[in-house]
């Protein structure tokens, strides 16, 4: 696998662990952990560029490409991709390291995702981003 193929788009802005609790019924971890994830890693990065509140308004598009396995290291990336007057775009990637016996493999990207969110003033009303 080349360097390039192998590596993630945007800065590291989450990264956690798969646990057994987080898993579906085919013992495989929830997609809806995985989108938990990604909300909680772009609602990072949009409210640090828009230096307050902000709320989710939308995903636009998300795509599991692999499982993610029970005791996999997992890592969220992001770069915002558009900056509107009160929205922004944050294009997201998951990527795994799975643990095994004998050390580390190589890290692989398993979903992608573009979670949109506003700035939202104290009363909840989209805010201009300055
Ligand atoms: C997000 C929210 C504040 C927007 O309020 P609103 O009065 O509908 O806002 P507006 O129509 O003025 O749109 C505000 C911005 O959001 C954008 N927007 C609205 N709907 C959107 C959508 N479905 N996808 C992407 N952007 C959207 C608009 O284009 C606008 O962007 P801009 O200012 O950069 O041009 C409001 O809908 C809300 O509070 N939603 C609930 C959010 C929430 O609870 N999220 C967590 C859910 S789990």
């Amino acid at each position: 696998m080349s360097q390039e193929i192998n590596t993630p788009k945007g800065q590291l802005l989450l990264r956690t662990l798969a646990m057994p609790a987080d898993t579906n019924a085919n013992g495989d971890i929830f997609g809806g952990w995985i989108m938990s994830q990604l909300d909680l890693a772009g609602g990072i990065l949009a409210k640090e560029i828009s230096s307050g509140r902000i709320v989710t308004v939308s995903v636009s598009s998300i795509t599991f490409k692999k499982p993610v396995r029970v005791g996999d290291v997992v890592c969220c990336y992001g770069e915002c991709t558009r900056i509107g007057r009160t929205s922004m775009s944050i294009d997201l990637e998951v990527w795994v390291k799975p643990v095994k016996e004998h050390g580390l493999e190589d890290r692989f990207m398993v979903c992608d995702a573009t979670f949109n969110y506003v700035a939202i003033d104290a009363e909840g009303k989209p805010r201009p981003i300055q």
